[in-house]
């Protein structure tokens, strides 16, 4: 429902139909490169489409308290992208939106599950919406729900669109990132401190002021 409401060009994904692997704890992505990853390939396709998205929409019902395993294994692919490790430069001009249903609770446990991740990767402008939904499926949500989801999207889509293109992270964002950037300067990590060298990020340059 956001996503056409944003009225942009929509790459959708569905777990775990679009990517099922768990992560085998190889460390490859840490160590070496993401590239070695066993799943990579597979996962090429979803990590292209937010790379060059200016929206990220995460959505997840609720599952005991939690976004699904399937988000779960899906966000496990991308540790390395971690400020600890190698944030992706494009993430820093990017909003995202954390989306979770539950029949009647644990939406802002399931919302953090997901904004962690969009946090730690740099993400400039994070959104969260949870509904209780008192039901299983659409068709069995009352009318005053539906209209409170129209209501809410309608004014998530609002926001966004007013934001396009002015986003920048936050003070939390940038401090962490300036915190990272003392860790990456002592180097723990080779693959982690190459990195921030080639971008320049241990000397001036600053993710978020470059243009896309
Ligand atoms: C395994 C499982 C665990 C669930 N855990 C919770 C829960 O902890 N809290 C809750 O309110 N609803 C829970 N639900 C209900 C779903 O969150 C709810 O029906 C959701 O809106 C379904 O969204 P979907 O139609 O996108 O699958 C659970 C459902 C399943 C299948």
């Amino acid at each position: 429902m956001l996503s056409e409401k944003l009225e942009g060009e929509v790459t959708e994904f569905f777990l775990p139909r679009d990517f099922d692997s768990f992560c085998i704890g190889c460390t490859n992505c840490f160590e070496r490169s993401e590239t070695s990853c066993p799943h990579y390939e597979k996962l090429r396709p979803i990590t292209k489409a937010m790379d060059d998205a200016d929206v990220i929409i995460l959505a997840s019902p609720v599952y005991v308290y939690h976004a699904t395993g399937a988000m779960k294994s899906f966000l496990d692919h991308y540790g390395y992208r971690w400020m600890v490790h190698r944030p992706e430069e494009k993430m820093f001009h990017k909003q995202a939106v954390c989306i979770s249903t539950a029949a009647g609770g644990g939406m802002k446990s399931t919302n953090k599950d997901m904004a962690d991740s969009l946090f730690f990767w740099g993400t400039a402008k994070i959104y969260k919406y949870g509904a209780a939904v008192r039901a299983v499926a659409w068709n069995g949500i009352n009318n005053k729900i539906k209209n409170n989801i129209e209501k809410k999207t309608d004014s998530l889509a609002l926001k966004i669109k007013n934001n396009y293109g002015k986003v920048e992270p936050s003070v939390k964002t940038r401090l962490f990132f300036n915190i990272m950037r003392i860790v990456q300067k002592n180097g723990w990590n080779k693959a982690d401190s190459d990195y921030w060298q080639e971008k320049g990020w241990t000397d001036k340059k600053r993710p978020w002021k470059s243009k896309e």
